[in-house]
C-alpha cells in the first residue's frame, strides 16, 4: 500500500503526460494527482476523459511561465513530488519560433524549481523534482555508437538546447541548493494521443485522407522508438525507485531509419483501410530537410535495465499496429486537434494544406 502523496504532474494535457497522469491515478489511488497543464496547442482535456471524474485527479490551468501562479500553487498544495514534463516539444516549430522554447522550456522550468525550492526549504525528506527530458540533449550520432548517461551534451536545435539548458538547471539546482532531484532522458516516444504534427501521427492521418507524406531529406535519418506506456511505466520506476542526483536513460533498442519506419507504416495502413499494397506508399514526397537535421539518435537504456529492472513490454510491428487502430477508431479526437492552429501551422512548414 503506498501512503499517502500529493504529487504535481505538468503538462498533464499533452501527449506523455496524459499516459503518466492515467497511469498515476489509476495505479495509486492513495495519491492526490494535480495535472497542471497551459493548454496550448498540444494540450488537449479529451486525452484524460476517462479518468477525469476520478477522485484523486485534479485539473490546474496554469502557465509555468508565470512564476508567481507557479509559487501560489506550490502553498494552494504542499506538493510532495513534481513531475515536470509541461514543454513545447516539437523541433520544426523550435527552428519557426526558438523564443517561445525558452520561455517555457528553460524559465518555466527555472519557475518550478524555484517554487519547489521554497516550498521544500524547511524540510526535503520524502520530496522529488523529477524532470522529464530527451535523448537530443546529447546531439547527433554517426553510424554506431550510443547516448549513455555520461555522454557530453551537445544539443543542435533550438528545441534541444532549450531542453539542454533545462536539464543543466535542475542539476545546478541540486549541487547548489539541495534540491531533490532525478532526470530521465527518453528517445522518441509513439502511440496513442499524440499531436499530429510529429512523424507517427501525422503520417497516418495523411494515408488515411490521400494527403502527401513530406519525408524530410532522403529519409535516411535514423530515430530509436519507444511506445509511449513503456515511457510512462519508466517514469513510474525512476519516481518510487531511482537514486536521487540520477539521470536515467530511457530507451527501446529499437531504431529505424525513417524510410523503413515509413515504408512498414504504409503497408500497415494498406491492409487495415483493404487497400491493394503499394497504394499508400505512392504518397510518398520527398521535401526539403529540416535545417541541422539530427542523424541519428540511439539511446544505451542498460543503467535503467540493470539497476532498476524496467523493459519495454511490446515489440515495435506490434507497437505501430495498435497506434494505427487508435488513430483509425479515434476518428472525431484527430478531427478536434486537426482544426484550427494546426491548419495555419500545416501551411507554413509544408507550404500546403
Ligand atoms: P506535448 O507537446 O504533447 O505536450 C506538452 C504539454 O505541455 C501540453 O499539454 C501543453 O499544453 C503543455 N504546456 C506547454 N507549454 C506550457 C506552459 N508554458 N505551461 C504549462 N503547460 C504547458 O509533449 P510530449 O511529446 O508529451 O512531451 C512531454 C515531455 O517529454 C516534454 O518535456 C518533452 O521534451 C519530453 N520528451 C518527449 C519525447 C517525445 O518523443 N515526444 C521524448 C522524450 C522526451
Ligand atoms: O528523441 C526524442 C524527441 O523525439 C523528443 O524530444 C521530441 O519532443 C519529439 O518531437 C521527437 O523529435 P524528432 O524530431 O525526432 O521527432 P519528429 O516526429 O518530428 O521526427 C521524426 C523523424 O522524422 C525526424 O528525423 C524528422 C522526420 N520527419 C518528421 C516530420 C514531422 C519527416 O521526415 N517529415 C515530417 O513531416
Amino acid at each position: 500500500m503506498h501512503s499517502m502523496k500529493t504529487i504535481l504532474i505538468t503538462g498533464g494535457a499533452g501527449f506523455i503526460g496524459s499516459h503518466v497522469v492515467r497511469l498515476f491515478v489509476n495505479k495509486y489511488p492513495a495519491y492526490t494527482i494535480v495535472n497542471l497543464d497551459k493548454l496550448t496547442y498540444a494540450g488537449n482535456l479529451e486525452n484524460l476523459k476517462d479518468i477525469e471524474q476520478l477522485p484523486n485527479y485534479i485539473f490546474e490551468k496554469a502557465d509555468i511561465v508565470d512564476a508567481e501562479a507557479m509559487r501560489e500553487l506550490f502553498k494552494k498544495y504542499h506538493f510532495d513530488g513534481v513531475i515536470h514534463l509541461a514543454a513545447e516539444s516539437h523541433v520544426d516549430r523550435s527552428i519557426l519560433n526558438p523564443l517561445e522554447f525558452i520561455m517555457t522550456n528553460v524559465v518555466g522550468t527555472v519557475n518550478l524549481l524555484n517554487a519547489a525550492k521554497e516550498a521544500w526549504a524547511e524540510n526535503t525528506d520524502g520530496k522529488l523534482f523529477y524532470h522529464v527530458s530527451t535523448d537530443e540533449v546529447y546531439g547527433s550520432l554517426g553510424e554506431t555508437g550510443f547516448f549513455t548517461e555520461t555522454t557530453a551534451y551537445d544539443p543542435r536545435s533550438p528545441y534541444s538546447a532549450s531542453k539542454a539548458s533545462s536539464d543543466h538547471f535542475v542539476r545546478a539546482y541540486e549541487n547548489t541548493y539541495g534540491l531533490p532531484v532525478v532526470i530521465s532522458n527518453c528517445s522518441n516516444n509513439y502511440g496513442s494521443y499524440q499531436f499530429p504534427e510529429k512523424l507517427i501521427p501525422l503520417f497516418i492521418n495523411n494515408i488515411k485522407n490521400n494527403k502527401p507524406l513530406p519525408v524530410y531529406g532522403k529519409g535516411d535519418y535514423t530515430r530509436d522508438w519507444l511506445f509511449v506506456e513503456d515511457h510512462a511505466a519508466a517514469i513510474d520506476v525512476i519516481y518510487h525507485e531511482g537514486k536521487h542526483g540520477e539521470t536515467y536513460n530511457i530507451g527501446g533498442f529499437n531504431e529505424w531509419q525513417n524510410i523503413d519506419l515509413i515504408h512498414l507504416l504504409c503497408k500497415i495502413m494498406d491492409r487495415k483501410l483493404s487497400r491493394v499494397e503499394g497504394t499508400s506508399a505512392q504518397l510518398i514526397t520527398y521535401v526539403k530537410d529540416r535545417p541541422g537535421h539530427d542523424k541519428r539518435y540511439a539511446i544505451d537504456a542498460t543503467k535503467l535495465n540493470t539497476e532498476l529492472g524496467w523493459k519495454p513490454s511490446l515489440q515495435f510491428e506490434e507497437g505501430l499496429e495498435k497506434t494505427v487502430d487508435w488513430y483509425l477508431e479515434n476518428e472525431e479526437w484527430l478531427q478536434h486537434v486537426t482544426s484550427g492552429e494546426y491548419l495555419n501551422y500545416y501551411k507554413k512548414q509544408y507550404d500546403t494544406v
